[in-house]
């Protein structure tokens, strides 16, 4: 059921002010989900993050040290652990990123005052190894998310990426295991996912598609987690639509991937050397960066129709490890910083939704970035916090994680704003884990608000309720001084009918997610 299918024009009308001046356009819109129809689960790993070791993501996003004055848990700040518990983090991918392909594991163990300074060759500055295999590791445990640990292929090597997994995972008495020990943890971790180089067609080496297949096979071979631990090796995927990588990856290394990845990022001007602001935007670029998000639904159905061709039975899972939305950095910022809008909250809320509708192929994802960094779900300074709209998105749909799709047609209007034309409504639904069910509705258009009708054939709701993200401004932000400007709060615009068809007042710019019981 990919996005085009869900997609039905509609006639709309428009209410007019008396003076006969549009003060607040009304369309309607039909939503229909099939409860009786279920689909496939919504793997909750779709709701992953992804953390690398640059700029002020880590340090200082995250970790802030034993010693801080900023209230800490073993050294990770006791706000951004909170807030990341409360959302409910299924899957953590690090240390990178293109800096995976330059990171060495033993710069990350033993005591913290002898660890090594490097360079970040990847994004610049330094990196002091504070946080090494175990802070992480403990990091993603306090979090209660599962570990995805990436590979260094650029410039490690089988024996590196296999003593890794030894040290992590070794429950017996080698060295290794002996060594994690000493360094202070007892038990193995485990180690869920495995990244078997990054980016490998570009930073991670600039290899050649037939090239990184054998290299994956042969680092794959010697990718074994101890204890009898199932491992997921994640083959690096494709940049966006360089649909012969996918190909030549498939066709060369299929059998020995559990996971293929692709990376997609959303840039308002698609031209990465002007990306576009993150703040301060007008209408052109909320809809030119809603386009840009949407093009995700085709690289998905396109390099899942390439591994059908070798994978029909859909063993592999197509896991998309970094998404979201990239602008052009602020000056004086640290790298990769950017603000975090409405428009961001809007990006997330329908990529989610595209993957719910992939949710057969689609089982892992990793937002980019968790904290300062590019789509971040937290943004810090010193000793203040501030939860973006990705966040409440992330929050919002939290019901989603693990439960059971449910086909959601729509009818409505396309929004089009100079020429550029995107759905006017989109919707997502399942069935959640609480017996529930839950829809979604974006309502993309930044002044028409919308009458929606939602039926749900074959099923009657007794009571619904839900809660709705918005704000007056397209281009509104949290910030350190406002951090609540944009952020949840409950709806009372739905309204069940005794023919059980739910009326739905969604204003515009909007994301609403009703709960139907
Ligand atoms: O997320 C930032 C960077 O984007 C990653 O390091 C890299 O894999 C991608 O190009």
């Amino acid at each position: 059921m990919a996005l085009r299918a869900w997609m039905v024009a509609l006639g709309c009308c428009m209410s007019w002010g008396i003076t006969g001046v549009a003060f607040a356009a009304t369309a309607t819109a039909q939503v229909t989900v099939q409860v009786d129809r279920p689909g496939a689960v919504i793997h909750r790993e779709i709701y992953g993050q992804f953390a690398e070791q640059l700029g002020r993501g880590i340090d200082e996003g995250i970790w802030v040290g034993e010693g801080s004055p900023i209230a800490n848990v073993h050294g990770f700040r006791k706000d951004v652990v909170d807030a990341l518990k409360a959302i409910h983090v299924p899957v953590i991918r690090w240390p990178g990123g293109c800096y995976a392909d330059e990171y060495r594991w033993r710069d990350g163990i033993g005591p913290r005052a002898k660890r090594p300074v490097r360079a970040n060759y990847s994004w610049g500055g330094e990196e002091h190894n504070a946080v090494g295999t175990h802070e992480f590791m403990d990091f993603a445990e306090l979090v209660g998310a599962q570990a995805y640990l990436a590979a260094n292929m650029g410039t490690g090597s089988p024996r590196e990426m296999s003593d890794w997994l030894e040290y992590l995972t070794g429950d017996g008495q080698t060295d290794l295991a002996r060594e994690r020990r000493a360094n202070g943890r007892a038990k193995p971790w485990k180690v869920a996912y495995l990244g078997i180089g990054n980016e490998s067609w570009g930073c991670g080496g600039h290899m050649r598609g037939v090239y990184y297949a054998d290299q994956y096979r042969q680092y794959a071979t010697f990718a074994r987690a101890l204890g009898g631990q199932t491992l997921v090796k994640v083959a690096s995927g494709a940049n966006a639509d360089d649909y012969a990588w996918t190909e030549a990856v498939m066709a060369g290394a299929a059998e020995q991937i559990d996971a293929f990845g692709v990376h997609y990022y959303t840039l308002p001007s698609g031209d990465w050397k002007h990306k576009g602001s993150a703040v301060a935007f007008g209408e052109d670029a909320w809809i030119a960066t809603l386009k840009a998000a949407l093009h995700i639904d085709e690289l998905i159905a396109r390099h899942s129709a390439i591994m059908d061709k070798y994978d029909p039975a859909r063993r592999i899972t197509l896991a998309v490890d970094e998404w979201g939305t990239w602008y052009d950095t602020e000056p004086g910022a640290s790298a990769l910083y950017q603000q975090n809008s409405l428009r961001d909250a809007m990006v997330a809320a329908v990529t989610l939704g595209i993957f719910h509708a992939h949710a057969e192929r689609v089982r892992m994802a990793n937002i980019a970035q968790m904290v300062n960094v590019l789509q971040a779900m937290i943004l810090t300074d010193k000793g203040r916090m501030v939860l973006t709209p990705t966040y409440h998105v992330f929050d919002l749909y939290q019901v989603f994680q693990d439960a059971t799709s449910l086909p959601a047609q729509v009818r409505a209007d396309d929004y089009v704003h100079d020429g550029v034309r995107v759905p006017g409504l989109f919707a997502t639904a399942a069935r959640g884990t609480d017996g529930a069910v839950h829809v979604a509705l974006v309502n993309p258009d930044p002044t028409r608000a919308l009458r929606v009708a939602l039926a749900l054939p074959g099923w009657k709701a007794g009571k619904v309720s839900g809660r709705v993200l918005s704000a007056p401004k397209i281009d509104a932000i949290n910030t350190f001084e406002r951090p609540d400007a944009v952020k949840p709060v409950a709806f009372d615009g739905a309204t069940v009918g005794s023919d059980g068809v739910v009326a739905v007042s969604m204003p515009a710019k909007a994301i609403v997610v009703l709960e139907l019981r």
